[in-house]
């Protein structure tokens, strides 16, 4: 290399350099002494469907699958042991399925039970296994049930846990002894933690013995209550600290056709005597099939309020409004058949509010709730759009304000964050002066950077803005590959200052969807992953938990220079006041490939404690968490000084930082 172009080198590099320090120079002004507008509690949520085997297989505790034999194929789940000492022919014994329906009298939510015949000395039985098999842990009591009624003779079952060598794990007995129906119950304790045990029922004594409603939960469940909830997928999202609880859904609100409709009412009073009800995922993904997911409403309406005031979260209900999943049947109830949709819609608030002297309190307060669930918010309808929906939502919009008027509804714009659907749904509710409008977005993580502004523009005397279904998509919307890599969370923490900026238009937010089994799932990405033993949260968790968790009750403005921080040199932010704890709060996102050092220049009459304390995500932008290595991307703690009112940061490439700053 001759002499000049050295030197031609060294003076790009110098500029290079400069120009590095230049945009590191940026200074970042805060407000703090100014509240901008104030941030509803519910600002953060959590979204749950059940999707990806979320309910039963996940947060419901059970461990069998197919307790009382009513999937369309009724013994699936269920086998035949294959032992020695169990030949598994006719000769030992047999299962049959028999119908209530064929007795009139017996007619029921729940049709069918299982006939155990046992022909000789040698025994028969039978073998659940469970959800992806039965995650069983050593020194954990396991209690197990099952309804019995002995036809012929008197068989003794041997109830026991077997690993897959059949190996026993621990074990009880039953012996039936009423002529009658009867529930019989029993415990037994783990010897050994076993991600994949089977349970094994083993009928003695010759005879013939119907049985049904066959249940084994742990006790180390969330709150240790019995038929209760997973504790560890229930201390992952109390860890978030969010605001709402949606539920059902999600399409699953809507069902494929009316018929699979979510229907609380079927969901609440006894657990055994709710009427199972297929999946509307079952079938959805011809590349994820899930043939045995069914809804047992093990976790109904009444567990899902529960869960909301155990987690600290407001509940948000979405219910049908009377239109099933447009992307499937579309069906319709007719305009003059709507009645009972709407009822169910009242009824619902009665059943969280009401008093225990009203029909569905009452029943509140029988299932053991008589104070109210303090019930503010419902939605009618999830991903609906047209006029068919506009016409819907009139109708439930004028019953519940009738009744409720101090209940707010929520409105749906539809699947897409744009596009016509979204502009004729918007259009039409800004005209009914929605109170609250739900939008929806799958998107790439750029359209997530891209979109950090898009409430800057919104119409502040308009509807306010529940973003109820949100996830950076790495591949494309509902691809398999999809991954819950950094790069998608970290632009969801960028679009995410662009919410909590617009916080007096934003009132609720919530990433979509919530739980996945990392052998059952069928839509990814998800913000927890589990199997039968274990669950880890992704990195999009920890974006979703650093948001809520540094909530703070007002916004305040940050600026770079009269700007608002919205991608200027890869810098996103926004800043917020915690008037509980007294601190000034901000979160910043360098979405670029550089280390960014601003200076944050706090202004206003407040005194400052001279010590600030950061936390950080960071990675490289394809990392995820796993199983196996849960804690690959996780947030880090760190303190740095203030002085004189300003915080020189150092912010790595690719990262969100916390950072809270006390006042004196
Ligand atoms: O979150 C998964 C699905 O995505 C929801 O059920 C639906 O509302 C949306 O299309």
């Amino acid at each position: 290399m001759n002499t000049r172009l050295k030197l031609l080198g060294a003076v790009c590099a110098q500029v290079l350099v400069v120009s590095a320090l230049a945009q590191n120079k940026t200074t970042l002004t805060v407000q703090a002494d100014k509240p901008v507008s104030e941030i509803q509690s519910t600002m953060w949520g959590i979204f749950f469907e059940d999707i990806n085997y979320g309910a039963d297989g996940g947060l419901n505790a059970e461990l069998v699958k197919n307790k009382s034999f009513e999937f369309d194929v009724p013994l699936m789940g269920w086998s035949e042991a294959k032992t020695d000492k169990f030949s598994n022919n006719l000769e030992s014994g047999a299962v049959m399925i028999i119908n209530r329906s064929l007795s009139p009298d017996e007619k029921g939510p729940n049709p069918r039970f299982a006939r155990v015949t046992v022909n000789n000395a040698a025994g028969y039985a039978l073998v659940n296994e469970g959800f992806f098999g039965m995650g069983v842990k050593k020194g954990i009591t396991y209690t197990f049930s099952l309804h019995a009624k002995p036809i012929e003779g008197s068989a003794d079952i041997k109830v026991e846990l077997v690993d897959d060598k059949g190996q026993s794990l621990g074990s009880s007995s039953i012996k039936p002894d009423s002529k009658d129906w009867k529930k019989y119950a029993t415990t037994f304790v783990a010897s050994e933690t076993v991600a994949k045990a089977k349970l094994k029922l083993s009928f003695t004594g010759k005879g013939v013995t119907d049985i049904d409603l066959v249940s084994l939960f742990p006790s180390d469940t969330w709150k240790n209550r019995p038929g209760g909830m997973r504790a560890d997928l229930v201390q992952l999202l109390y860890d978030l600290k969010p605001g709402f609880l949606r539920f059902p859904g999600g399409c699953i609100v809507e069902g494929r056709d009316l018929s699979q409709r979510y229907q609380w009412k079927k969901t609440v009073g006894n657990v055994e005597e709710r009427e199972l009800l297929i999946n509307r995922w079952n079938t959805e993904f011809k590349h994820r099939p899930a043939p045995d997911y069914f809804q047992s409403f093990g976790i109904g309406f009444y567990e899902y309020f529960q869960l909301a005031e155990d987690i600290g979260a407001s509940p948000l209900p979405i219910l049908s409004c009377g239109l099933s999943c447009q992307f499937n049947t579309a069906e319709a109830v007719p305009m003059d058949q709507l009645d009972p949709y709407i009822q169910d819609a009242l009824d619902l608030i009665e059943f969280a509010n009401g008093a225990a002297t009203t029909t569905w309190g009452k029943l509140r307060a029988d299932m053991g709730h008589p104070q109210p669930f303090n019930l503010k918010l419902i939605g009618v309808g999830n991903e609906q759009w047209g006029p068919q929906y506009i016409e819907r939502y009139k109708v439930f919009e004028k019953a519940i304000k009738a009744k409720y008027p101090e209940v707010k509804i929520v409105s749906g714009s539809g699947p897409f964050p744009d596009g016509e659907m979204f502009e004729y749904g918007w259009e039409e509710l800004r005209k009914l002066n929605a109170e609250i409008v739900d939008e929806h977005y799958y998107r790439s993580p750029q359209w997530f950077f891209e979109n950090a502004t898009r409430y800057d523009k919104y119409d502040r005397k308009g509807p306010k803005i529940f973003a109820g279904e949100y996830a950076a998509q790495s591949v494309a919307i509902a691809s398999p590959e999809n991954k819950n890599n950094w790069q998608c969370a970290l632009s969801e923490a960028a679009f995410m200052t662009g919410l909590e900026r617009n916080a007096d238009v934003v009132y609720l937010t919530s990433y979509a969807p919530l739980l996945a089994h990392v052998e059952g799932w069928q839509w990814t990405p998800d913000l927890i992953w589990f199997d039968n033993l274990n669950a880890h949260a992704t990195p999009n968790y920890y974006v979703q938990k650093l948001f809520a968790n540094n909530r703070g009750t007002h916004t305040l403005s940050i600026k770079s220079g009269t700007e608002n921080v919205t991608g200027q040199n890869g810098l996103y932010s926004s800043a917020v006041w915690d008037g509980n704890a007294k601190e000034v709060v901000l979160k910043i996102v360098n979405g670029s490939e550089n280390a960014v050092s601003p200076e944050i220049q706090l202004q206003g009459g407040k005194k400052y404690s001279d010590k600030a304390v950061m936390t950080t995500l960071k990675s490289e932008l394809t990392s995820v968490n796993s199983l196996q290595d849960p804690s690959h991307i996780k947030p880090e703690e760190s303190t740095i000084a203030v002085k004189n009112k300003s915080i020189a940061l150092n912010i790595a490439p690719n990262s969100l930082v916390v950072v809270r700053i006390k006042t004196k």
